[in-house]
């Protein structure tokens, strides 16, 4: 007597994978959602027959006894008896057996279905923005069958990092990024999503240089500040008087810089201005001059002068000027 039995899955797109197989048990996989067919081949008489799962009793013959309305009888003649489960859940999951007499004795044919459930995120942090120093512990928590990996990547460096949790002690500005996290069992492709970190940090003034200027001509004061949130600016005269836009002056502020655009260079504009970046974390100031050039302003001229060798400002540094 030879007996077969064969069990085949019906996925979303109508196509079945038909998997042959002897006497042993054997797994089929399906996706959650998708449907399925247990197929029991018989090739010889058969007096009784019956679909189990586990050890529930889903069809004896035509006899349905299975309340779920997801299970239904496909076939049933002499060499086929077949069921098809729609909309296959995770709880599916488990041992089925076909169960039937044939010339007074009892055979059986064991299937055990494997539901799986692609990887998916379900929770994941949200896009922060710290203060530079701060720890930050990102989180990101997926499901899946089988168990997904979570792993998370850093754009910026390229690197990879394994678990759901994902922390970064005394973070620094340079650290500022998007993290992704990617969870994948194999099922389905992996699936992504993104956080952005953001950390603040006070202004540093960057770049400032004294100017030059000719009576008469245009000139331009810069004052480059690097800030999260973006710097406000302020610039201030010698004495800390505020300046003031006229129609000779105007202040030009940008998002990582001021500036201080002089239209027609007259004698009062000459001398020490000082620019103030500030955000909520902090400030920073830097000064520099709009010199004449060849003249001789204070104390810091007259050392700068000797520093250099020269009767000119050009270039001094702001650190210097600080000292000075
Ligand atoms: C069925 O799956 C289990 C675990 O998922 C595995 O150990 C076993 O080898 C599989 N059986 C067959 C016949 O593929
Ligand atoms: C049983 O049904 C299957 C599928 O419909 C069919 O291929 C097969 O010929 C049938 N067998 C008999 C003995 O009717
Ligand atoms: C199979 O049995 C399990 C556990 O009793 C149940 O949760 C599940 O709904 C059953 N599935 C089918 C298709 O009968
Ligand atoms: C995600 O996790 C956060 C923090 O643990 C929690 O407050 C929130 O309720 C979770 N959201 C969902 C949809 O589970
Ligand atoms: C600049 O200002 C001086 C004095 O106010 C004026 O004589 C001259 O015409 C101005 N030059 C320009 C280009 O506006
Ligand atoms: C300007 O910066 C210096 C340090 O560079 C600081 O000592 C000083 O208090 C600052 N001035 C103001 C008005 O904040
Ligand atoms: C410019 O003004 C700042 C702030 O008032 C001061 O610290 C600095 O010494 C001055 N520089 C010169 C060259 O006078």
């Amino acid at each position: 007597a030879s007996l077969s039995f064969s069990f085949s899955a019906l996925i979303r797109t109508g196509s079945i994978h038909a998997a042959e197989f002897g006497h042993l048990p054997d797994n089929i996989t399906v996706l959650e959602g998708e449907s399925v067919i247990l197929r029991c081949k018989i090739d010889e008489e058969v007096t009784h027959k019956a679909w189990l799962n586990r050890s529930n009793i889903l069809f004896t013959g035509t006899d349905k006894w299975s309340l779920d309305s997801r299970v239904s009888l496909v076939n049933s003649n002499d060499s086929d008896f077949s069921i098809q489960i729609e909309r296959v859940a995770v709880a599916d999951e488990g041992p089925y057996t076909c169960s039937f007499q044939a010339r007074n004795q009892p055979r059986t044919a064991h299937v055990y279905l494997i539901v799986q459930v692609p990887a998916r995120i379900v929770n994941i942090s949200q896009d922060k923005s710290v203060n530079e120093g701060d720890d930050v512990n990102l989180f990101c928590l997926a499901v899946g069958r089988p168990e997904p990996t979570i792993t998370w990547k850093d754009f910026k460096y390229g690197r990879m990092y394994e678990g759901e949790f994902l922390d970064i002690t005394e973070i620094k500005r340079h650290q500022a990024e998007e993290f992704e996290c990617i969870t994948n069992n194999g099922v389905a492709p992996p699936d992504t999503r993104r956080v952005k970190v953001t950390v603040n940090y006070p202004p540093v003034i960057t770049d400032v240089k004294n100017m030059p200027a000719q009576l008469g001509k245009t000139a331009i004061l810069r004052c480059e500040a690097m800030a999260v949130p973006t710097a406000a600016f302020e610039w201030f005269r010698d004495d800390r008087r505020p300046v003031e836009s006229d129609n000779t002056l105007k202040i030009k502020n940008e998002k990582t810089r001021s500036l201080l655009l002089f239209t027609n260079v007259t004698e009062k504009h000459f001398g020490n201005y000082t620019c103030f970046a500030s955000n909520r974390l902090g400030a920073s100031n830097a000064s520099m001059l709009l010199f004449r050039p060849g003249a001789v302003y204070g104390r810091g001229a007259s050392l700068s002068a000797c520093l250099s060798g020269l009767g000119f400002w050009l270039g001094l540094s702001v650190s210097f000027l600080v000292k000075v």
